[in-house]
């Protein structure tokens, strides 16, 4: 039976470690940072717990090592009422990110090592099968193999689950791939990736989403930092703008925020549109708040800052 809510997040965990620096050093210089925070990250794992606070009934595949990265990831999963029935363990070490983060420009760079989650294989994701077919929504990134994405996606797709590829990092995909993704969502720098056309106005995210469906994406969504996100398919073309939910803090995650809640409001029937704005209010509340799945906004939050803003 489908159950109400129901997403399946297939993905990766890694901890963030978070260094806060006033200005970002040159190759063989030292400098002083001025904080440094251990979290709970990964873009699999930031949209599992962002779908989860959001409303979502949130199931989610990976792989962790026996070390203390892992036991923070079961503990978080704990905490948020995320199912872990298919993370299986390994012995190697789970992965991490190096995030420096420019207190002043507000601009970040990343360093991601996938670690244990990598090792997780298309036999694994077999065993959730059941599981996938209950949900409305199944969710895929791309910090784990790609095959093992393009398997887990195939799977939803048989069994007419709702599919959303989020192709972070950017990377060329496979051909195959887009037929299986009723909904895909890159920002502009993915984009431009996957399609060769730079994404910098809505007229140029336009032809970069033309290029996706015409590669057999259901619908795109370009996501466009502070501009909001474009979304379009064969009927619809529509920007929807950001929302603001106070001062920008921290941008680290505000994807995941996004593709997180996206996901939450597809499951609950929302409409394209609708979905979209939800995803937005997420993105924007994760924003004004340091760390990546600490940033995550709760449900009512969510709704607070839909209705502030219908009345605006
Ligand atoms: O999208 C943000 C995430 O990307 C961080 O949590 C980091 O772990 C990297 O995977």
């Amino acid at each position: 039976m489908i159950a109400k809510n129901r997403i399946t997040v297939l993905g990766s965990f890694v901890a963030d470690l978070t260094f806060h620096v006033p200005a970002l050093p040159a190759w063989g210089e030292t400098r002083m940072g001025s904080s440094f925070v251990v979290g709970p990250g990964g873009k699999g794992s930031n949209q599992a717990v962002a779908a989860a606070r959001a409303g979502g009934n949130v199931s989610f595949i990976t792989k962790l090592g026996q070390d203390s990265f892992g036991e923070m990831a079961r503990e978080l999963y704990r905490e948020e009422g995320i199912d872990t029935e298919f993370i299986p363990t390994t012995s190697h070490a789970t992965g991490a990110a190096a995030i420096i983060l420019d207190e002043k420009r507000g601009e970040n760079a990343i360093i991601i090592v996938p670690g244990a989650c990598f090792e997780l294989t298309a036999d694994e994701v077999d065993l959730a099968s059941a599981s996938i077919a209950a949900s409305r929504v199944f969710i895929a990134q791309l910090e784990l193999p790609v095959p093992v994405v393009e398997h887990g996606l195939r799977l939803a797709h048989e069994h007419a689950v709702t599919t959303i590829l989020n192709p972070a990092p950017a990377m060329l995909l496979p051909e195959t791939i887009y037929a299986l993704c009723d909904y895909i969502t890159p920002n502009e720098t993915e984009a431009a990736t996957l399609t060769g056309i730079e994404v910098d106005s809505l007229a140029s995210a336009e032809r970069a989403a033309d290029r996706l469906l015409d590669r057999g994406a259901g619908n795109v969504v370009i996501t466009l930092g502070a501009n909001g996100a474009l979304l379009r398919n064969r009927e619809l073309s529509a920007h929807i703008p950001a929302m603001n939910a106070g001062p920008v803090v921290e941008t680290t995650g505000a994807g995941d925020a996004f593709n997180g809640g996206f996901a939450t409001a597809l499951a609950e029937g929302r409409g394209f549109e609708e979905a979209a704005r939800f995803a937005c209010a997420v993105a924007g509340l994760s924003v004004t708040r340091r760390g990546t799945a600490p940033s995550m906004p709760r449900r009512e939050e969510v709704d607070a800052l839909l209705a502030l803003t219908a009345h605006r």
